[in-house]
């Protein structure tokens, strides 16, 4: 069995993938490990034969349909005669031993799940882009180790390439003939996983990265101009980028970055990649749009790989539409990344559901910082009742919005949330009602980033409040003092507070 001969010497595994199509495997044992390893055999096309008293669900489905074979009898050492490999699932110890025992004997691999000493074979931690497999190992030393490399490694590479090997695998005659000199022909596979063949899989597009591949194949070189991807980072935790962000600034040659990005995602770009800050504040505006658009399109036609890292998501009142309007008139390749937008972090994070079945039946994201005047907003319709106004860049005019909400016909008992630095270590989360609200943002000199979260919903923040300081409202502090918030118990009666409001 597996272990050293020699004392306190780890023994190194022999790394080995193998070919397990239409070959017999056992399976001894008929609970949910079990389960997991015959669906990963299944996945290789193995024959597998599954024994036990008992079988889940799913083992019992797969055996009705025939994909699998079951055996209810007691294990019999004969049937280790024709089978390739044998896996002891049981939670029986002394099975398990006689299994692998057996095994030993005849010369067949077998694994005891959770036991290194009785396994022959480990099975690896597999991070899975078919037809390319990456498989870890810690030598069952350290296993959880080993899945901690595997959610990196999932983290890190993208989905698309399974199909970047297949289609590699496709041509990988052609590009032999093509190129039979063997430096030429890296160079040629550089090209292809690095280069316009890779960007089109990853947009979804096989059929135009088929055709660039032909093109490479027909000696055509590639255009050499370079991409930009528009990327949302989501409000400022890191912890809530995409894996596709994540990506995005790892590929990077250079980023250029708003001001409201915080330092936390920005540690997580390649070391080596140039920031540019173009960074705006709320009427200061430090680099105009049409020096950005220059700045995008002098790196994108230098060759490089160009992220444009914006707060939230792109599309979202991030004048992303503008910039993508402008790298489509110029002929630069694009893609967007979507990120987390402040309504939905500042909502999650202040404990307000932004829809709710019994309290608001759509949501509108509405921004304070109109091109020309407030008065451009539709105010009839943004005072409805039943609806959640999420509104943006309105720390400057909570006035306005207050007034001309309530001269509409909005309750002025309407609840809000006026939530700053949402999802950040410092964010604070005000409460209140539309009657106040400026005078309570004043009261807390609430300043900029802040999301106002206004409608019958944001009358739930005192209660569901789970992250950070608990809300800066009479209510909240009332919840607070007698141990409420946290505990799902009702802290603000905000079923009264909405009853009033839909009563008014
Ligand atoms: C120019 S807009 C950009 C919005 C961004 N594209 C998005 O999707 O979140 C900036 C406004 O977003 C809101 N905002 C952005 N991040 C925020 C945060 N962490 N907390 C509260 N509000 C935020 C504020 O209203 C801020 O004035």
């Amino acid at each position: 069995m597996i272990g050293s001969r020699f004392p306190g010497v780890a023994m190194k595994l022999y790394p080995l993938f193998a070919d397990l199509s239409n070959r017999a495997v056992l399976v001894v044992g008929g609970g949910a490990v079990a389960e997991r390893k015959v669906a990963a055999l299944l996945g290789a096309q193995a024959q597998v034969t599954v024994n036990a008293p008992q079988l889940t669900p799913q083992l019992a489905r797969w055996a009705t349909q025939g994909r699998i074979t079951h055996r209810a009898d007691a294990f019999q050492a004969q049937w280790l005669e024709r089978v390739w490999l044998v896996v002891a699932a049981t939670d029986d110890r002394e099975l398990n031993r006689l299994v692998a025992n057996l095994a030993e004997l005849q010369r067949i691999f077998v694994n005891v799940v959770d036991d290194a000493e009785l396994s022959s074979f480990h099975v690896p931690a597999v991070v899975d882009r078919a037809p390319l497999t990456i498989a870890i190992s810690s030598g069952g030393d350290a296993p959880m180790l080993a899945r901690l490399v595997r959610e990196r490694l999932e983290a890190l590479l993208e989905p698309s390439l399974g199909a970047l090997a297949s289609l590699a695998a496709r041509l990988r005659k052609r590009i032999r003939l093509r190129h039979p000199d063997m430096a030429a022909r890296r160079r040629f596979y550089e090209e292809l996983f690095a280069g316009p063949v890779a960007a089109w899989l990853r947009q979804g597009r096989p059929d135009a990265a088929l055709a660039a591949a032909e093109q490479a194949l027909a000696g055509v070189p590639a255009a050499r101009g370079g991409s930009v991807v528009l990327v949302g980072a989501g409000p400022g935790d890191p912890g809530l980028l995409t894996l596709r962000a994540l990506r995005a600034l790892n590929e990077a040659d250079v980023i250029v970055h708003d001001r409201l990005v915080s330092a936390e995602v920005l540690e997580l770009a390649r070391r080596d990649a140039e920031r540019i800050e173009v960074g705006k504040q709320a009427g200061n505006h430090h680099v105009t749009q049409d020096a950005i658009h220059a700045i995008l399109l002098e790196h994108a036609r230098a060759g490089r790989r160009v992220v444009r890292l914006k707060g939230g998501d792109p599309f979202v009142f991030g004048r992303g539409g503008e910039e993508m309007e402008f790298l489509h008139a110029h002929g630069v390749a694009y893609e967007v990344v979507p990120g987390i937008t402040a309504a939905l972090a500042c909502a999650a994070h202040a404990g307000v559901p932004l829809t709710h079945r019994d309290h608001a039946q759509s949501v509108r994201l509405v921004t304070a910082h109109c091109k020309a005047s407030m008065d451009t907003l539709d105010w009839a319709a943004l005072a409805h009742e039943r609806q959640t106004l999420a509104v943006y860049m309105g720390v400057a005019g909570l006035e306005t919005i207050q007034a001309r909400l309530i001269t509409h016909g909005r309750a002025p008992e309407t609840p809000f949330a006026l939530v700053e630095n949402g999802s950040r270590s410092n964010q604070r989360v005000i409460t209140g009602t539309l009657a106040t609200l400026a005078e309570r943002a004043a009261l807390h000199a609430v300043q900029s980033p802040a999301l106002l979260i206004l409608g019958e919903v944001a009358a739930l923040a005192p209660t569901l409040s789970w992250f950070g300081q608990a809300p800066l409202g009479a209510a909240a502090a009332a919840a607070a003092s007698s141990g409420q918030r946290r505990t799902g118990l009702p802290a603000a009666r905000p079923d009264e507070v909405l009853a009033a409001i839909h009563h008014v």
